[in-house]
């Protein structure tokens, strides 16, 4: 059976590690403290991201409008008792909130360890701002392999075979029907990569996030919460 990981689903923060899950509910309420009453506010996918919600409800903010990039979350946000509605109703978003598996020092991000990549990024995409949290851990000098990706399912033999070396990871379909796989080779400059990848026939998306798709990022570590500002204005 697939893993909520392997899916892209929303499960409870794993308490592996007391100190990274300290530091992803710092950022996480970091985040909380930038939302403000009604707003039109995209929501991540995540174990990082899961410490948001909460966050969210303790506040009680009113006439507040949610997207969120997974089924997982969209229920997990709705038993909260946030208004979630689709991205066509709500449309332009003030703020997206979400985790990251890799930040680099330009800022340049991989999402989609979980999968979810393509609805994240659609939602970034429509966000006036893209605040992203981490631990300190997903701070990187440089992006590495693997860098997730979502494969139209027609021919996608062919298409890794383009990829080479990338393999699907077997059990996790995305929510919007693709196949997810993973991209080994080498990353050398993130931005020719990402050109490569997009320029692929069948990649549906890829996880890389170019630096001017982000607006804030909130990394916390034992000495607090650092603010990045991203290259997108907000
Ligand atoms: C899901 C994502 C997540 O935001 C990313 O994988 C980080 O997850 P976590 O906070 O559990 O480490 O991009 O597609």
């Amino acid at each position: 059976m697939a893993s909520p990981r392997a899916t892209g689903q929303q499960q409870p923060p794993l308490i592996d590690d007391p100190i990274r899950e300290h530091q992803k509910a710092a950022a996480a309420r970091a985040a909380a403290a930038l939302v403000e009453d009604g707003m039109r506010l995209g929501l991540g996918s995540g174990s990082t991201f899961a410490h948001l919600l909460p966050a969210i409800a303790e506040r009680g903010y009113a006439g507040l409008r949610c997207v969120a990039t997974s089924p997982a979350t969209a229920a997990a946000a709705g038993a909260l008792g946030l208004v979630v509605q689709s991205l066509d109703e709500v449309g332009e978003l003030d703020m997206a909130i979400d985790g990251a598996d890799q930040i680099d020092e330009q800022g340049w991000l991989v999402k989609g360890g979980g999968g979810a990549h393509t609805r994240e990024k659609i939602v970034a995409a429509s966000a006036r701002r893209f605040v992203v949290i981490a631990s300190a851990d997903k701070a990187v000098a440089s992006i590495e392999p693997p860098i997730p990706l979502e494969l139209l399912r027609f021919g996608v033999g062919r298409t890794l075979l383009s990829l080479t070396p990338a393999r699907l990871r077997g059990v996790d379909d995305s929510p919007d029907g693709g196949l997810i796989a993973d991209y080994f080779g080498p990353v050398g400059d993130p931005r020719e990569l990402a050109r490569r990848l997009s320029a692929t026939p069948g990649v549906v998306e890829h996880g890389l996030f170019a630096p001017e798709m982000v607006s804030t990022i909130l990394i916390a570590r034992d000495s607090g919460v650092e603010l990045r500002e991203g290259a997108k204005p907000s």
